[in-house]
């Protein structure tokens, strides 16, 4: 059967009640034929979450995972089991996973200090690539595979899928293209959230392994001041420190050295400023981003605080001076989509990394637009450190870098 541009949801095809329909007489719910196999390298919290979606989604699968720790590959397998009787592929190696010919795509969720190392073996492959942020831990790492996507022949993108949650599409459609705001002046953004989850070897509770809190998390809130500001940053400001959590934390005999919150301050090449506010030791996970404009003002935010009094729904206003409307709007995808993780934003991600494999064009985060997340995120914890502003020009090329600006 052929399915044009019918309205056609593929989400009911997952629907428990739906099953009985043979797949010979499903139309709506089918989602055509299989397009592309994906191998997942590492499954943890994230991979499972880029299982979830490939499925969810339908036109695509997971074929099989790499990852050394079984409980994870063990994880794998029933979560692919919710969806298909085909068997998950376990391989016991790295180039294993990334060379089978029966795949045309690799997701990398690796630690975040691996992903040079692992990213080294996969485009050896040839395959399509999404890999997960922070692209590296620091600034040479982060070129170098900048450097090697510019030279890669095949979709290599980055998993910076933050600007699919609703508000910040919405948010970024009203400054960007309609130009509600006009001209935006300030940017402001809030993450107010629970400490960092426990994790396989627990690499995120030490800077060296990710890169340090204002690298491994807040390269999501750095890459969408850059997408606002439309600019290169040129120097950055940031205080923080360690004050609640993880301060009494071991783990082989080393102590966690991450920060839990910060205030950092961004200051662009086109006058535009950016300010962003980190709170991990708050009851909720909540995000919040104001951006002031010389026509008009935007809020958004989304959230939960597990507390059943005060549900938070995704939110966001735009308020403009007289001569133009304003507007109040609670963005959302579909419920189910939404559950997936992260508001529904990876499930987007997922569409325009096949989008973009199918030739078309994309507005997925690209290698060059990681490595300048990381590069806030590597000159907000140096500031942190120094307890000075620290001029991106001269970090760049302290580390060799030259003026990329
Ligand atoms: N885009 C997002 O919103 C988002 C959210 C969460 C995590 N992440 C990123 O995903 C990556 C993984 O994070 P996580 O939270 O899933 O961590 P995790 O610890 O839950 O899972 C990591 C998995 O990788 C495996 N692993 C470690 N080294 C490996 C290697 N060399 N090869 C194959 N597998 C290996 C571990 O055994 C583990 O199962 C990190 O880069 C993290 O920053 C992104």
């Amino acid at each position: 059967m052929k399915r044009n541009k019918e309205f056609a949801n593929r989400l009911h095809a997952l629907v428990p009640k739906f099953a009985y329909v043979p797949q010979e007489d499903r139309f709506l719910m089918n989602p055509g034929s299989l397009k592309y196999r994906f191998n997942v390298i590492g499954v943890g919290v994230n991979g499972q979450e880029h299982i979830q979606v490939t499925m969810l989604e339908g036109r695509c699968t997971i074929h099989g995972v790499y990852d050394p720790n079984p409980s994870s590959v063990e994880a794998a397998r029933h979560l692919k089991a919710q969806f298909t009787s085909e068997p998950l592929m376990a391989y016991e190696t790295l180039e294993a996973a990334c060379n089978d010919p029966a795949v045309d795509g690799l997701i990398i969720c690796t630690p975040n200090f691996t992903h040079l190392d692992v990213l080294k073996a996969a485009v050896q492959s040839g395959k399509h690539i999404l890999l997960e942020k922070p692209m590296a831990t620091n600034l040479r790492d982060a070129y170098e595979i900048w450097q090697m996507a510019q030279n890669y022949s095949r979709v290599l993108q980055i998993g910076l899928q933050y600007r699919y949650k609703p508000i910040y599409v919405e948010a970024i459609h009203e400054a960007r293209e309609r130009k509600s705001l006009g001209e935006i002046k300030t940017i402001t953004i809030l993450e107010h959230r629970e400490p960092f989850l426990d994790k396989v070897k627990q690499w995120n509770k030490f800077s060296k392994y990710s890169g340090g809190t204002l690298v491994e998390k807040c390269c999501h809130y750095f890459d969408l001041f850059n997408l606002f500001a439309g600019s290169r940053p040129l120097n950055v400001y940031a205080s923080g420190s360690q004050a609640v959590n993880f301060k009494s934390f071991e783990y082989g005999g080393e102590k966690s050295d991450i920060l839990d919150n910060a205030f950092v301050i961004v200051e662009y090449a086109n006058g535009i400023r950016a300010n962003f506010n980190l709170c991990m030791f708050s009851p909720m996970v909540y995000e919040e981003l104001v951006l002031c404009g010389d026509e008009g003002r935007l809020k958004a935010s989304e959230g939960f605080n597990g507390q059943a009094h005060s549900q938070w729904g995704s939110y966001l206003e735009v308020i403009c001076t007289p001569e133009k409307t304003s507007r109040v709007t609670t963005p959302s995808y579909p419920e189910a989509i939404e559950n997936t993780g992260h508001n529904g934003a990876t499930y987007y991600e997922h569409l325009r990394w096949i989008e973009a494999m199918d030739g078309q064009p994309t507005t997925a985060a690209t290698p060059e637009e990681g490595f300048w997340s990381v590069v806030v995120g590597v000159a907000a914890e140096e500031s942190v450190k120094r307890g000075e502003k620290v001029l991106v020009r001269e970090l760049l090329e302290a580390n060799g870098l030259g003026d990329l600006t």
